[in-house]
């Protein structure tokens, strides 16, 4: 079998690790992978250290579509991964997760009748405003074999239809568990034995929060993105605690000098470059607290059994939310303020939610039946 596998931005470059994985380890005479990267992310710190950190091949074809407005930018994929897609005969294409290059490759695999294969299908924030969210119901509508992480992305596949018998169109919903659960096992220890970022920033485990703000609603509105930095501050502060805080390049461009004053105001207030995944990964495991709007980083911190403040007003997680290992506090500053309060005081419990860590493996079976 030959297949294409997408990757594109951050997040999806560290899911397909997970399969590549799978295939290398047992699956390599049966499954030829090819990788497109579209290039939607292509600083170094956001793409190659993966690449050179978590041993993906490197890619076959590398569209350098790089950043553009959301219309502009996808009709550049669409157009590049169908190019590609004419190339040769291809069994089916992999795309993970929600973002542009997951719809690019969508859109034009569905049109050239290329078999789908959605990794991370059935999320759900029900918030039409999040780019993301039109991007996975397009997907998800397209695919042929979703791959659900949890068992409340098969329900809402549910409720949407997709179990109903239908004379022509051939899916089916597969609950395999979440390729990024799978990874956080695999690297946990890894990352233990080669990262020096704890010694590097001074930290000690439970002695830091781990902050990470890169959502374009958060980011693009200056009065959402200042009461996230003033609550981030004011809990420092007052509790004296250091927060580290790596910048998402669209976040770097977007603090004005107001919020740049009243972070390097603030010595317990560290900003850095983004860090790579070991060193996330490192970081998440010892943090006595995660904050965030992102969805890859929220169960992360769950995984590492991190509770963890989530800074968007609904989560697509929202199993994290009802075990109490997190809670939304959106982007408002006494909303931040008394979840972080509730979070340090409250016993949580983090039960195996995101399958058994074998969720690549199940995929390639999957695909290969
Ligand atoms: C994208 C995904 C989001 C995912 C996130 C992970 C979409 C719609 N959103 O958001 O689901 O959680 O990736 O990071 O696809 N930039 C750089 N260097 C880079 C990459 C981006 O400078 O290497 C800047 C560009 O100015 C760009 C901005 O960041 O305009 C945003 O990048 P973009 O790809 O549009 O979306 P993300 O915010 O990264």
């Amino acid at each position: 079998m030959h297949i294409l596998t997408v990757i594109g931005a951050r997040p999806q470059i560290i899911k397909a690790a997970a399969v590549s994985r799978a295939i290398a380890n047992g699956y390599a005479k049966k499954v030829t992978e090819h990788i497109l990267h579209t290039g939607q992310h292509y600083d170094t710190n956001m793409s190659q250290v993966f690449f050179d950190e978590l041993g993906i091949p490197q890619p076959e074809y590398n569209l350098n579509i790089g950043s553009g407005r959301h219309g502009e930018q996808t009709a550049k994929m669409i157009a590049g991964i169908e190019e590609v897609l004419m190339s040769r005969t291809f069994d089916g294409i992999v795309l993970y997760g929600d973002t542009n290059s997951t719809l690019a490759g969508a859109v034009a695999a569905s049109k050239l009748h290329v078999p789908i294969f959605h990794v991370e299908a059935g999320l759900r924030s029900y918030n039409r405003a999040m780019p993301e969210e039109i991007n996975r119901i397009i997907c998800d509508q397209l695919a042929t074999l979703l791959f659900a992480p949890t068992q409340t992305a098969v329900d809402n596949l549910r409720e949407e239809g997709f179990f109903a018998e239908h004379p022509t169109l051939h899916r089916r919903v597969i609950n395999c568990g979440d390729v990024m659960y799978d990874n956080s096992i695999y690297f946990a220890k890894m990352a233990a034995e080669r990262c020096d970022i704890l010694d590097r920033l001074s930290l000690q485990r439970n002695a830091f929060i781990l902050a990470t703000v890169h959502r374009d609603n958060n980011t693009d509105d200056p009065q959402r993105l200042e009461q996230i930095i003033r609550a981030i501050v004011d809990i420092a502060r007052r509790d004296n605690i250091p927060v580290i805080l790596p910048l998402h390049p669209r976040t770097r461009k977007k603090l004005t000098a107001q919020h740049l004053r009243l972070l390097e105001d603030e010595p317990l207030i560290r900003l850095i470059e983004p860090l790579s995944f070991l060193e996330m990964t490192l970081m998440e495991q010892n943090a006595l607290l995660v904050m965030t709007d992102s969805g890859g980083v929220q169960k992360e911190a769950f995984f590492f059994e991190r509770p963890c403040l989530i800074m968007r007003p609904e989560t697509e997680w929202v199993e994290i939310v009802q075990h109490k290992a997190g809670i939304i506090a959106d982007a408002d500053y006494q909303r931040i303020v008394d979840a972080y309060d509730q979070l340090v005081h409250r016993r949580v419990s983090f039960p195996p939610l995101f399958g058994d860590g074998h969720a690549a493996e199940q995929i390639i079976q999957n695909i290969l039946s």
